[in-house]
């Protein structure tokens, strides 16, 4: 049986508690070739039994019971070596305990600040040792995104973390990446010999990317408030749904091919106008600035400068305390006209739309006839996950977790890739956009209907109907 220590920096944060802990019981639920120990850091003092309790409400109590029994939770202070002492020996015990083999995977859920003088500590302390890919006992990082602030702290951190430890042992995750959609997206675009022929310019309308959510920031004004919508989810996520709808078809699908394909589409953005916009009342989110100009919305126009793109423009919309939460992809393709004995008619736009969450699904919307009279009528064609295969797709997370351990690199983007996505977020920063406001639970600020008319955003989010279940 394989065996890991799973030790999450930044234990008690938001991510750690919402999604990683989380994610740990489901791997102690559903794999049973799989034996771990968690070890939980991070700087508060509190007890493993009360941390996994409070994030696991409606979990089942033995599976529970088992997490807490191979657990343990360490305060740590990151600027004190002495803490990576404690650390380590804590480790050593707990992996004595438990038989383990000392397969170690260390998760950064802790702001990028970190991650160089951290990868050291935990290099001088023998927490993690430097080693070549065929060695009896692997030792894996994880850093979580958004690696770095900037293009130059990305190389800086980068940089300073590779001269610790080999790339092989270095997964820059992007969560998104693990999502079973997101995976598909290419088999669904190249397995299907009707996509790539009209996958340009000359049949695409328009492109949109939203991913929308209507939770607020309470809990996570300190992170937030130095990040802002476009380091949060467009310098990442977003950018790489983008590329992988852009992309030209890899010769091989691997990781580092696939990886380099979508590098060299954020390489070719080009941010041509936008909106930003703060929901009323962020500012009195606890550890948010009273007079932050951080936005909590962005609406951006993008160009492809590469010839299958020319001129296909491509939205992107994000944003907190909005009225929806759903992540879709809609490629618009060019109204179709036919003549008749009295005259032209235009149809409506055909649209695949690939929604992420809340559940996954693929929509064809096509023009049918209705009748004997020519009553053209748009009809939609879905394949739905659960409908078809009768199952829950696994959550990203544990998949991400699975595949770390299994040493694949599929979630994993390139210094490359982390780069030309800042550099689209300075390009953005360098168009001095105003922050406008808006009302929670709305659809963005009123300036959105302007936007949308001056560049004729066809939208149609939600309309495949939602059967939520796990993303
Ligand atoms: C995270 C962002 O990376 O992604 C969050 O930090 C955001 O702000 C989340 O809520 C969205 O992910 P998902 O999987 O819920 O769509």
């Amino acid at each position: 049986m394989e065996t890991w220590t799973i030790i999450i920096l930044g234990a008690t944060g938001d991510l750690a508690r919402r999604r990683l802990i989380p994610t740990l019981y489901e791997i102690m639920l559903h794999k049973k070739d799989l034996s771990f120990a968690f070890v939980g850091a991070a700087k508060e003092v509190v007890a493993i039994e009360s941390l996994i309790n409070n994030c696991l409400p409606n979990g089942k109590k033995e599976i529970i019971q088992q997490l807490i029994t191979s657990s343990i939770y360490v305060p740590i202070d990151f600027t004190d070596a002495d803490s990576f002492k404690t650390l380590a020996k804590e480790i050593d015990r707990i992996e004595k305990q438990h038989n383990l083999s000392g397969n170690r995977l260390v998760y950064f859920s802790v702001a990028s600040q970190w991650y160089c003088d951290v990868t050291r500590l935990l290099t001088e302390y023998s927490i993690i040792n430097k080693h070549d890919p065929s060695s009896k006992v692997q030792h894996r990082l994880v850093y979580e995104k958004p690696f770095g602030w900037d293009a130059q702290s990305a190389r800086d951190i980068n940089a300073c973390i590779t001269s610790f430890v080999h790339e092989h042992q270095i997964y820059r995750i992007d969560h998104y990446l693990s999502k079973a959609l997101v995976t598909s997206l290419l088999l669904t675009r190249f397995s299907n010999v009707f996509f790539e022929p009209i996958w340009n310019a000359e049949f695409i309308d328009q492109v949109q990317i939203t991913l929308t959510e209507t939770i607020t920031l309470a809990g996570r004004g300190d992170f937030y408030d130095q990040y802002g919508a476009l380091k949060d989810v467009v310098q990442n996520h977003i950018l790489q749904l983008l590329a992988f709808i852009a992309m030209d078809k890899p010769p091989l699908c691997d990781p580092q091919t696939i990886s380099s394909y979508r590098s060299s589409i954020l390489q070719h953005i080009k941010i041509t106008d936008g909106l930003l916009g703060q929901y009323d009342g962020y500012r009195s989110v606890p550890g948010v600035a009273p007079d932050s100009t951080r936005e909590t919305y962005a609406l951006l126009r993008a160009e492809i400068t590469k010839p299958r793109w020319k001129d296909v423009p491509f939205f992107i919309k994000t944003g907190k305390a909005l009225d929806t939460k759903s992540t879709e992809i809609h490629i618009v393709f060019k109204p179709q006209q036919m003549h008749f004995a009295h005259g032209a008619k235009t149809f409506e736009s055909n649209r695949l739309i690939i929604r992420i969450s809340p559940d996954s699904a693929i929509l064809l919307r096509l023009n049918a006839q209705k009748g004997r009279e020519p009553e053209i009528l748009p009809i939609s064609m879905e394949y739905c996950y659960r409908c078809t295969f009768g199952q829950e797709q696994p959550h990203s997370y544990e998949t991400l977790f699975y595949e770390i351990m299994h040493g694949d690199k599929s979630a994993v983007v390139s210094l490359d890739e982390i780069v030309y996505a800042w550099d689209c977020i300075h390009e953005i920063e360098n168009l001095n956009l105003p922050l406008l406001s808006y009302t929670p639970g709305s659809s963005g600020p009123d300036e959105e209907k302007v936007f949308t008319e001056k560049y004729a955003i066809k939208w149609d989010q939600g309309a495949v109907p939602a059967k939520p279940g796990k993303d």
